[in-house]
């Protein structure tokens, strides 16, 4: 079943917040985990704002809202780069750490409150499904060019996406790990 754009973006959300946490608790994993973070931070920024802000602006009549988000994808991504510019084990790692997640959470909490409510109220349920497949192939391919199937960008990742595709497992983009580790055990059984 298609899943609606607000269900999607939603679920993205709490996928970086166990990303986040995992960060700030599994030292020894915080390069791989910088790279899936930026991976999804990036492909779900542009799918937001290329295919379901605008739908957002135009029937909630309101740009400045959207503007604001917008920009606060690009601080989110300044972060994150000054984050993966600076050694794992150090202090300043913590502290821009600290900065960072603050940052995605405070847009997180900003875009749950508000943004997502409004779209709901002003596109109704059908049109938050039809963004959902424009968002979720906007997302997809963005993640496909960020090299997350490369060999080497995401190893536990890569190689469950690879397994994915070789059983023909759909929607696979849009999985984190666990959920494509059970899409797959589950294909496996038949
Ligand atoms: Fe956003």
């Amino acid at each position: 079943m298609v899943k609606d754009a607000i269900t999607l973006i939603t679920q993205d959300h709490r996928r970086m917040e166990q990303l986040f946490d995992q960060l700030q608790s599994v030292p020894e994993q915080r390069p791989y985990l910088l790279d899936e973070i930026e991976a999804i931070l990036t492909a779900h920024s542009r799918a937001e704002e290329e295919e379901v802000y605008p739908a957002t602006a135009e029937a909630a009549h309101d740009e400045a809202q959207i503007r604001h988000s917008t920009e606060e994808h690009h601080e989110a991504e300044q972060l994150l780069a000054r984050l993966k510019d600076c050694d794992p084990n150090s202090e300043e790692f913590d502290d821009r750490c600290r900065e960072f997640v603050d940052a995605v959470k405070h847009h997180v909490d900003e875009e749950e409150s508000e943004v997502l409510p409004a779209l709901r109220r002003a596109v109704g349920e059908e049109r938050v499904k039809e963004l959902g497949i424009a968002f979720s192939e906007r997302r997809e391919q963005e993640l496909q060019r960020f090299n997350m199937l490369a060999p080497g960008a995401i190893p536990k990742q890569r190689d469950l996406l690879e397994e994915a595709e070789r059983l023909g497992i759909g929607d696979r983009a849009d999985m984190n790990a666990d959920e494509l580790a059970e899409a797959v055990q589950r294909a496996k059984r038949g």
